[in-house]
C-alpha cells in the first residue's frame, strides 16, 4: 500500500477562503476588518518565518495585522505592559505572541496575561478548560487545524481508536480534548510511557508532535491508519522532515500528510478563523 496525501495547503485555502469571505460579510454589515497583533520578541529565523506567514495569511483574507517586534533583551515587565495595552485596545481583536520567548521571560506568564477572549492561540487556561469542558471559544490553532484535515479525508471519529505521541501543552494535550470531542477514543503515549510501539500498533487514527525527526517507525503503524505529523524539524542537511519516517509510514498507512505541506499550513488558516471568531466576541 501507498498511502495518499492529505493536502494541507488544499485545505487551508478551503478555510482561507470561508474566513474571508467572513470578513468581508462583517464589513459589508458596516463592522471594522478584525486585526491582529503579532509579536515577535528576538531574531529567531524559524520564529520570523512562522510570523511573516501569519502576517501574509492576513493580508490574504483582509484581516489588519498590527506588526510588534521587540529586541531580545526586552524586559518581561515591559512586555507584559504591552500586552496589557494591546489588551486595552479596542482596535486589535488577536493578539499572538510568538514562542518561544528568550530564557529570561516567563512564557506562561505573558500568555495569561492576554485577555481570553482575544488569546487567538487558544493557549490561555481559560480556553482550554472550555474545550476541555466540551465548550470551545478560541480553539488551539494546531490540535483544531488537525481535526478539519482529518474531516477532510472523511474520518468518522466515532468507534475509532487515536493514538497521540506527545504531551505538550500547546499540542499533545489540547490535541486529546479535539480528539474526544469529536468521538474518538484517545491514548496519549509521553516520556513515561512503557510501549510507544504498541500503542501506536493500535491507532486508527495516530498524531505524533514529539519534534525528534524519524522517531515513528513505518513498521510500528497499523496498515490502513490515518497517520499526521505535526513535527517539524530542521536536519543538518537544510531538509525539513516530521517525527514519522515517512518513506516506510506511506507504506502502511491509508492518509498521511506530508512535511512540509501538511499541519503547518493549517495551524495559520485556524489563526485566521479564532481572529475572526475573536472580532465577533469584542464587538
Ligand atoms: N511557536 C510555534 N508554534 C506556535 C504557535 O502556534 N503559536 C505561537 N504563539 N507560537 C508558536
Amino acid at each position: 500500500m501507498s498511502a495518499q496525501l492529505i493536502d494541507g495547503k488544499a485545505v487551508a485555502q478551503q478555510v482561507l477562503q470561508r474566513v474571508a469571505d467572513g470578513v468581508a460579510a462583517r464589513c459589508a454589515s458596516g463592522a471594522r476588518a478584525p486585526c491582529l497583533a503579532t509579536v515577535l520578541v528576538g531574531a529567531d529565523p524559524a520564529s520570523e518565518v512562522y510570523v511573516r506567514n501569519k502576517r501574509r495569511a492576513c493580508q490574504q483574507v483582509g484581516i489588519q495585522s498590527l506588526p510588534l517586534h521587540f529586541d531580545s533583551d526586552v524586559s518581561e515587565a515591559d512586555l507584559l505592559a504591552e500586552v496589557d495595552r494591546l489588551n486595552a485596545d479596542a482596535g486589535v481583536d488577536g493578539i499572538l505572541v510568538q514562542l518561544p520567548l528568550p530564557a529570561h521571560i516567563n512564557s506562561i506568564a505573558v500568555t495569561e496575561r492576554i485577555v481570553a477572549h482575544k488569546d487567538v492561540d487558544g493557549f490561555h487556561p481559560y480556553n482550554l478548560g472550555r474545550l476541555a469542558q466540551r465548550l470551545p471559544v478560541l480553539r488551539p490553532c494546531t490540535p483544531w487545524g488537525v481535526i478539519e484535515l482529518l474531516r477532510s479525508v472523511g474520518e468518522p471519529f466515532k468507534q475509532r481508536t487515536a493514538v497521540v505521541v506527545g504531551a505538550s501543552n500547546h499540542v499533545g494535550r489540547p490535541m486529546m480534548l479535539e480528539l474526544m470531542l469529536a468521538g474518538a477514543t484517545a491514548t496519549c503515549c509521553h516520556r513515561f510511557t512503557a510501549d510507544v510501539p504498541g500503542e501506536v500498533a493500535r491507532a486508527d487514527i495516530l498524531v505524533v508532535a514529539v519534534g525528534k525527526p524519524g522517531m515513528v517507525k513505518g513498521a510500528w503503524i497499523k496498515p490502513g491508519a490515518t497517520v499526521i505529523d505535526i513535527g517539524i524539524n530542521r536536519l543538518d542537511d537544510g531538509r525539513l522532515v516530521g517525527d514519522c519516517d515517512f518513506e516506510t509510514a506511506r507504506e502502511r498507512a491509508a492518509w498521511i500528510t506530508p512535511v512540509p505541506g501538511g499541519v503547518g499550513p493549517m495551524t495559520v488558516a485556524m489563526l485566521m478563523q479564532n481572529t475572526l471568531q475573536a472580532a465577533g466576541l469584542n464587538d
